[in-house]
C-alpha cells in the first residue's frame, strides 16, 4: 500500500530527491566515496556547498546583500540566537501562534520584548493585518512567524518594518511561494519541511546585521564569525546540505516557487472546499483569511471521533495526520513535495467518515 505522508516535519521529500540521493549514496557525482565520507573542507563538497547556497539564492531570488548561511540546533537555536546577538533594548514580537510564544520565551532571557499583538486570547487563528501593528519606535527588531505549524495560521503578506529590520521564522513556509526577501533583515526556517532534513537551519541575513554583532559573541553563536567562514566555522552537516542542494534541483525543475505557489493554492482549497461544505461535520481552526496553504487544521465533533479518524486513516495509508499534541485535532501538512492526488483521496475519505459516522 502507498502512504500519503501528512507529517508535519520532518515531512515527505521529492521522491526524486531520494531516489537521487540513494543514487549517489556510495560515490557522491562518481568520486568514489559518499558525501558522508569526504571532508566538508575538500573541492567536491565545496561545490556542493555553492550549490545549496546558490539554489537557495536564485529560488527566492535573494539579493546581493544578503548571506546565506547553513546552522545547527534548529529553528529553536534561532530563538536565542536571534536576541543574542540584536535585542540591546527592547524588540516587538508579534505572536500568532505557538512557535511565536516559545520565540518570546527565550528573548525574555536576553532582554526587553513587547509583544506588540498576541492572537492568543481567540485561540490563534488569525494574523493581523499591517495596519494593525503598532512597533514600538525604540525596537532593535520585529519578530514574527510567517506560518505557525501548529495552528495552521499563516501571513499571506510580507511584513513591513518600516525601517525596523523584520526577522522571521519561515520554517514552514519558506520556499512555498515567492517572498519579497528585501523586506527582511533576517529569515530563518528549519531544513525540515520545504528545505530538506532535519539538522540543518536556513539564515538568510542581511549584511548590515552582521556588523551588529556583539564582539565577544561566542563563536559558534555569531552570525558574523559563521558568515565569514562560510558556514563552515565546524563541521557542518554535510549530509543536510547535500539534500539541500537536491531539493533546490528539484524545485527548479519544476518551475521554481512560483510553480509551487499555485500548487499549494489548489492542493490546499481541495482540503478546505472539504471542510467548508461537509455541513458542520469538520470545522477549520483558522480564520478563513489566515488559513495556511501548508498545514490544514481541522477538528470533528468530538475528540473520540478525531481519534477514530486518525485511527482508520492510518490503517487507510493517510500518516501524520494527527494534530499537535497541544492543541489535538486533525492536521494534514502538505508542503511542496506532497503530491496533489494525496488531498483528493484524504479528501474522498473525509467524505466516507462523515457519511458513516454523522
Ligand atoms: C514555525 C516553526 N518554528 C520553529 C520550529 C522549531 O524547529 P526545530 O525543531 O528545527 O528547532 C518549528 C518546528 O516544527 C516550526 O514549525
Amino acid at each position: 500500500m502507498g502512504i500519503y505522508n501528512f507529517s508535519a516535519g520532518p515531512a515527505i521529500l521529492p521522491p526524486e530527491v531520494l531516489e537521487k540521493a540513494q543514487n549517489e549514496l556510495l560515490s557522491l557525482n562518481g568520486i568514489g566515496m559518499s558525501v558522508m565520507e569526504i571532508s566538508h573542507r575538500s573541492a567536491h563538497f565545496a561545490r556542493v556547498l555553492e550549490s545549496a547556497e546558490n539554489g537557495i539564492r536564485e529560488l527566492l531570488e535573494v539579493p546581493e546583500n544578503y548571506k546565506i548561511l547553513f546552522l545547527q540546533g534548529g529553528a529553536s537555536l534561532q530563538f536565542s540566537m536571534i536576541p543574542m546577538n540584536f535585542l540591546k533594548t527592547a524588540a516587538d514580537y508579534v505572536v500568532t501562534g505557538a512557535w511565536g510564544e516559545k520565540a518570546v520565551k527565550e528573548a525574555r532571557k536576553c532582554g526587553t520584548v513587547n509583544v506588540i499583538l498576541s492572537t492568543k486570547e481567540s485561540g490563534f487563528r488569525s494574523v493581523p493585518a499591517q495596519d494593525e501593528l503598532n512597533f514600538s519606535q525604540t525596537a532593535d527588531y520585529i519578530h514574527y512567524c510567517s506560518n505557525e505549524t501548529i495552528d495552521g495560521v499563516e501571513f499571506k503578506y510580507d511584513l513591513d518594518g518600516k525601517g525596523i529590520p523584520v526577522v522571521c521564522d519561515a520554517s514552514s513556509n519558506i520556499l512555498s511561494k515567492p517572498i519579497d526577501v528585501e523586506k527582511y533583515a533576517l529569515i530563518y526556517a528549519g531544513a525540515q519541511k520545504n528545505i530538506g532534513p532535519s539538522g540543518v537551519t536556513l539564515v538568510i541575513i542581511r549584511d548590515d546585521l552582521l556588523e551588529k554583532v556583539p564582539t565577544n559573541q561566542f563563536s559558534m553563536l555569531d552570525y558574523r564569525a559563521i558568515a565569514a567562514n562560510d558556514s563552515m566555522l565546524n563541521t557542518p552537516n554535510t549530509w543536510g546540505i547535500y539534500l539541500i542542494s537536491l531539493v533546490c534541483e528539484w524545485l527548479k525543475a519544476k518551475g521554481g516557487v512560483s510553480a509551487m505557489a499555485r500548487l499549494n493554492e489548489e492542493k490546499a482549497k481541495i482540503l478546505y472546499d472539504a471542510i467548508d461544505t461537509s455541513d458542520g461535520f469538520y470545522s477549520g481552526h483558522a480564520e478563513k483569511k489566515a488559513r495556511s496553504l501548508m498545514n490544514v487544521t481541522f477538528r470533528l465533533p468530538s475528540e473520540n471521533l478525531e481519534k477514530q479518524f486518525v485511527e482508520e486513516a492510518t490503517l487507510s495509508g493517510f500518516d501524520g495526520l494527527k494534530g499537535h499534541r497541544s492543541v489535538g485535532g486533525i492536521r494534514a501538512s502538505v508542503y511542496n513535495a506532497f503530491p496533489k492526488e494525496g488531498t483528493r483521496a484524504l479528501v474522498e475519505f473525509m467524505r466516507e467518515f462523515a457519511h458513516k459516522n454523522d
